[in-house]
Formats: C-alpha cells, sequence, structure tokens
C-alpha cells in the first residue's frame, strides 16, 4: 500500500480546523500536524483544499438484490465514493426485501470489496408487509445495523410500539419511513397551489406529520431508539423538536433537496423532480432550515433512490425517487457554507459524525492512529450538474443543470485512493 503526504491541506473535523500536513501510511493516518517530513510514495498538494472525515449518508437505496438494473453495490459505491461518502446505510426495499438473515449475510459480504463502509437495514415487518415482525435477533446476528421498513410505513401505532419494543431488546436503532397511505390515496406531488394547477392528486403533509407525531410518542412510551426519516415538513420538524424536549431518544435527517427546493419546480411536470416525501413549500424549506441549524435535525442524507430514465419518462406513473450521492456534500456546502450559517465542522457533524453516532459506529475523525478514511474539497470551485456524468447507474437527479459550489476531489478508504475527479477546472 502507497504512503501518501497531503501537504498544506485545512484539515476539519470535530476536533480542529486548522492547515496542516497528513501523512497516511498503512491504511492509517500516521501523522498529522505542522511540517511533516517522510519519505512517500507519493505527495498530494492540498494547498487550498479541505480535507474532512469521510462522510457517512445513512439512508441510500443500492437496489441489490433484485432491481440492479437502477444500481447495485459496486455502482452505488462509486456513486458514493464520487461524492465523498465512505460508509452508507442501505435501505431494505430490495427485491425480495431485507427481512431474510442468509439474504443480508450475502449482500454484506459482496459489499467488502468495495472500499465503502457499506452497512444495511433489516425490514422491521415480514416482507415489508406491515403484517408480522422479523426476526430482528436473527437479522442483528446476520449484521444489520438497524430496522426500517423504509419506502412504507408501519400501518398502525399498535404494530410501530411493538417494533420499537422488540428493536430496543435486540439494541437496534429503528429508523421510520413516516406516511399516512390512506391520506396519500394516490397523491403524487406536495398537495397545494401546484398540485392543483396542475390537476393532480396532492400528498397531504398531514400524512407525513401525523404519522411523525405517532411514532415519536411510541418511541416515548417504549424509550426505544427512533430516527424520523427524511423530515420534510415544519409540522415535523416541530414535533421531533418536541420529543426531542420531552426526553425521547429520537433523532432525525433532511434531504439537502428539502432545504433548497420548493414544488414549483413540479411545474415542468418532470418526474425527476418526484420523490417521497414530496418537495414542498418556502415555508416548509425556511423550517427545515432552521432545524438544522438549532440542531433539531441530526443528519444530512441523501434518500439516493436511483430509477431508470424509462420509468421517469411518464410523469404521473412515475415511481417517486431521485439520487443524490453525488451532490450532497456540494449542495450541502452552496446552501450553508457559502452562506456563512454554518462552518464546516457543524457540516461534518451533520454528513459525518452524527450518522456513526446514532449506529452505534466508531466515530471518524483526523487524529493520528485513524483509519485513513477521508476526502479532499474544493470547496469554492463551481461546477454545474451533469447528470450523464454521474457514476450512478441512475442518472434521475432533482439538480440537473444546477450549479454548486465545492467539489470533492480525492476520496481515500483505508488508505487507499478510491477516487479522483479531475484536477483541471471542467467548463460549465
Ligand atoms: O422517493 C422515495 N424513493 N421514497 C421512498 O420512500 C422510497 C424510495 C425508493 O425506494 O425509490
Ligand atoms: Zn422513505
Ligand atoms: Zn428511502
Amino acid at each position: 500500500m502507497e504512503t501518501i503526504l497531503i501537504r498544506n491541506v485545512r484539515a476539519a473535523d470535530s476536533l480542529r480546523d486548522a492547515v496542516c500536513d497528513m501523512l497516511l501510511k498503512d491504511g492509517k493516518i500516521a501523522a498529522i500536524g505542522a511540517h511533516i517530513e517522510a519519505e512517500t510514495d507519493r505527495v498530494i498538494d492540498g494547498t487550498g483544499l479541505a480535507a474532512l472525515p469521510g462522510l457517512f449518508d445513512m439512508h441510500v437505496h443500492f437496489r441489490d438484490p433484485g432491481q440492479t438494473h437502477k444500481e447495485d453495490v459496486y455502482t452505488g459505491t462509486a456513486a458514493a465514493l464520487a461524492g465523498g461518502v465512505t460508509g452508507v446505510l442501505c435501505m431494505p426495499n430490495t427485491t425480495p426485501p431485507m427481512d431474510n438473515p442468509e439474504q443480508v449475510r450475502e449482500f454484506l459480504s459482496r459489499a467488502k470489496t468495495t472500499g465503502v463502509d457499506v452497512h444495511q437495514t433489516g425490514t422491521l415487518t415480514v416482507g415489508l408487509k406491515g403484517e408480522q415482525l422479523a426476526d430482528y435477533e436473527a437479522l442483528k446476528a446476520a449484521g444489520v445495523t438497524a430496522l426500517s421498513d423504509d419506502g412504507r410505513p408501519v400501518p398502525t401505532a399498535e404494530m410501530m410500539k411493538a417494533a420499537l419494543a422488540k428493536a430496543k431488546e435486540a439494541g437496534l436503532p429503528v429508523v421510520s419511513h413516516c406516511e399516512d397511505l390512506a391520506i396519500i390515496n394516490g397523491g403524487i406531488i406536495n398537495k397545494g397551489a401546484v398540485s392543483e394547477a396542475l390537476g393532480v392528486k396532492g400528498m397531504d403533509r398531514l400524512s407525513e406529520d401525523s404519522i411523525t407525531e405517532r411514532d415519536l410518542q411510541m418511541a416515548l412510551e417504549t424509550g426505544a431508539q427512533l430516527h424520523i426519516c427524511h423530515v420534510s415538513t415544519r409540522g415535523s420538524t416541530d414535533a421531533v423538536r418536541k420529543a426531542k424536549a420531552a426526553g425521547g431518544n429520537v433523532s432525525c435527517e433532511t434531504a439537502p433537496h428539502y432545504f433548497l427546493l420548493t414544488d414549483e419546480l413540479l411545474l415542468k411536470r418532470d418526474a425527476d423532480y418526484r420523490m417521497n416525501p414530496p418537495l414542498r413549500t418556502p415555508d416548509d424549506v425556511a423550517a427545515i432550515k432552521e432545524g438544522i441549524l438549532d440542531g433539531t435535525i441530526d443528519c444530512i442524507i441523501t434518500d439516493h433512490a436511483p430509477h431508470t430514465a424509462a420509468e421517469k419518462a411518464d410523469f404521473e406513473k412515475a415511481p417517486n425517487g431521485v439520487v443524490g450521492l453525488e451532490t450532497s456534500l456540494a449542495a450541502t456546502l452552496t446552501a450553508f457554507y457559502h452562506t456563512g450559517l454554518l462552518t464546516l465542522q457543524d457540516i461534518v457533524r451533520l454528513m459525518s459524525d452524527n450518522p456513526r453516532r446514532l449506529l452505534h459506529l466508531p466515530a471518524r475523525t483526523l487524529e493520528e492512529g485513524q483509519p485513513a478514511d477521508l476526502i479532499l474539497v474544493d470547496l469554492n470551485r463551481k461546477w454545474t450538474v451533469d447528470p450523464e456524468k454521474l457514476h450512478s447507474r441512475s442518472h434521475n437527479t432533482v439538480f440537473k443543470g444546477m450549479t454548486f459550489t465545492g467539489k470533492v476531489l480525492t476520496t481515500i478508504t483505508g488508505g487507499v485512493v478510491r477516487y479522483e475527479a479531475e484536477r483541471i477546472s471542467e467548463k460549465g
């Protein structure tokens, strides 16, 4: 394994934000400090770049097994590495779903060669059917990191309460997709002025808000660890804030599209702007931002949900979901760092420290002795999202054509360079 010296880089993690040299050797950070002298195979000039711990995205869909024409563990992790993401938690709505310990073992063993720290959720209910609870002890023994029925809600409060109690016994966090299917009733975008203008069925925010309230209440009653998925409304942000104040062992996440975009984009009648929960209103965007700034929202995730261009061609019939792994840091830097709302260390907390902490995984810092899992970022490089250039097998990005400031140039895991962007500045 080559030794790498990174010179004159701005290293930012939970402990520091300072310019220094870093020496990577035998898969570890061998030294970090001013002016390191060492014989190395490779020297990277970090002048003007930031070094951050590898990001962790605790909400991705890799479609493996069963829908690998959309993505698989190899293309999904390639997209992750290109986005500076060195750890992921995969959702269980594969085909068949991840309720089977053997399937979990097989997936995790294939993921080992990817250079990404791949984690898998087990299902909360058998077959994601919401009828009977899965075998959490067996799933835990197979290696799952958390439990979720993501893609679907657990149908009743009673069943969610039982799931939380059983997950608590197994020592696993529950990750909940909060949606009331009776309220959704065939809706495809946020219910409001835009859905009316388009004459399509809307998804009322009450669907998200009411099930978020329900699940938080069940978490308070059981004392179990609950993480609310993809918060998109003012109401559900407020509900999480209250449950935290009440002492619940609860947390939540949002995705860049919920703090950067609104449902007005749907006027284009383009299914690439459709996901679940849907893009909402300017007031929701403001609430999501407030939630990030006051610590109510713990993590920025992508809900990376690949779908084919053919499926996305029909605005009304297309499946929900957008890819996001290759744009999440750039989008977050653009919205929060370059506007002065968050520091680099805050962003590391939201995109690396908190997800790892919530999943009970070891922290990643840039200290001596830590695994060399880190990224080099040109914070000031402007680039425009071109769906055709994504490493994901699917190109359904909601950010197509948008220009961001901040680009991942190098991703290193286990001391090995796994991804390098072109250093020459790209046009457009
Ligand atoms: O937009 C979404 N896509 N939301 C979900 O809950 C599921 C996901 C998917 O699997 O495509
Ligand atoms: Zn979901
Ligand atoms: Zn999801």
